[in-house]
């Protein structure tokens, strides 16, 4: 059972910057200018809601996205291209490898994880101003990918703050959050929302990212896991799950439409759902886009009440409010999937207090809030129902609470 990840430690983390930029110089022949990390994220509570201008609550979580970067100045042959590399080789091999002339960036140009550093130079090379030359990238990541714990968004925060750093932009966490967010709409062509970017800019440790998404405001709600003897589990299912293109956009769509139906803005505008009294003006809509709108509200909800238990050190409550979360998810959003459900029912069935799917759903993975003396206990009940019924093997791990991007500052 690995209960913290290297990175949460400022040596370990060091050490492994230290040894990206010695891989970069074998790589390229010449030192980065820098190395800068980002974090992947899980979302505590408030799923779906982001791109309806509500209310989340994540965290940036101890595992980040590393790049090594160096800009090409106008003596560098091919000043105008990025090139790149990464770690995420087959076979644990070789670096994996992409190119691109920036000059020349256009949604679908570049596929596969080079179109996130991709997209995030294509949203920069549209401000005003600002001319992004060619540079060197190597990346390494220890946000696992395909498990819903944004390993995409983590490259692209990792990128854009590397990129903010050498070319003096001055953008600040909202700025960037919204770039990288258009970089993954706009280039990549997956219509999500912007809690991902804003957990891995703006994720502290030891606490939870209190987020709104219409403003864009934020507050740090600690998170007190050790002092209250808890762990976070991720149970990741192993099942694919992908946002660019399915489910994910129809939801979205059916909350947009719901807010025209209902005329107002966004479903934020709607009063927050009272747990005892459905809404009236859901009769307006037919019953599955009913439905969806219901969870959006219970959620947003549910997201107060989760900050609300959080300042009272109620993390029992926390973990009823996690688990009624998924109910919604599962029941009127219908974003979850069995094998998340069956990681949810496990969890809960070993003991934890409360139980969710986390991030877009349809695979991917969910986080289980347990008691830290029972880790091997609920570990070994997941394991075994998921054996029982004959499915892929999950991973699970804990996470922490982390810090959000940054360069780190290598030794000397
Ligand atoms: C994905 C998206 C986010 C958010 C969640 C669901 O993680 O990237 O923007 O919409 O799904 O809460």
């Amino acid at each position: 059972m690995t209960l913290h990840q290297p990175e949460n430690n400022e040596h370990a983390e060091r050490t492994r910057a230290e040894r990206l930029a010695r891989r970069f110089t074998e790589l390229y022949g010449h030192a980065p200018d820098g190395v800068w990390c980002a974090p992947g994220r899980v979302n505590l509570i408030g799923e779906h809601t982001d791109y309806n201008d509500g209310l989340v609550l994540p965290f940036a979580i101890d595992r980040a996205a590393m790049v090594a970067m160096r800009l090409k100045s106008a003596s560098d042959p091919a000043v105008g291209i990025a090139d790149l590399a990464s770690t995420y080789a087959p076979d644990g091999g070789d670096f994996s490898h992409a190119a691109f002339t920036v000059a020349e960036l256009a949604p679908g140009s570049v596929d596969g994880w080079g179109a996130y550093p991709a997209g995030v130079a294509y949203v920069l090379s549209g401000l005003g101003g600002v001319v992004v030359p060619g540079f060197e990238l190597l990346l390494d990541s220890s946000v696992p990918t395909g498990a819903g714990l944004s390993s995409s968004h983590a490259v692209e925060v990792a990128t854009i703050v590397a990129l903010n750093d050498l070319l003096g932009l001055g953008l600040n966490h909202p700025d960037l959050a919204r770039l990288t967010q258009r970089a993954e709409n706009e280039f990549v062509g997956a219509p999500t929302g912007i809690m991902d970017q804003s957990a891995s800019l703006m994720g502290r440790a030891g606490g939870a990212l209190f987020l709104d998404c219409r403003t864009l405001e934020s507050e740090v709600v600690p998170l007190p896991l050790a002092e209250h003897g808890l762990s976070v589990l991720v149970i990741d299912t192993k099942v694919a799950h992908s946002h660019a293109h399915g489910g994910y956009a129809a939801r979205r769509a059916s909350c947009e439409r719901a807010a025209t139906t209902l005329g107002v803005t966004s479903l934020r505008d709607l009063p927050t759902a009272d747990a005892a009294a459905p809404a009236p003006f859901l009769d307006a809509l037919d019953q599955e886009t009913a439905r969806r709108v219901r969870h959006v509200l219970t959620e947003n909800r549910q997201v107060l009440e989760t900050v609300e238990r959080l300042r009272d050190g109620d993390l029992s409550g926390v973990g009823k409010l996690m688990t009624a979360s998924h109910v919604s998810l599962r029941d009127d959003y219908e974003v979850s999937c069995p094998e998340l459900d069956l990681a949810v029912d496990a969890a809960l069935n070993a003991g934890a207090l409360g139980a969710r799917m986390t991030g877009g759903g349809f695979g991917g993975s969910a986080i289980a809030l347990i008691d830290a003396t029972q880790l091997d206990q609920v570990r070994e009940a997941v394991l075994r129902t998921f054996a029982d019924h004959g499915l892929q093997t999950p991973d699970i791990f804990t996470v922490l609470p982390a810090d959000g991007a940054r360069r780190i500052s290598l030794g000397s």
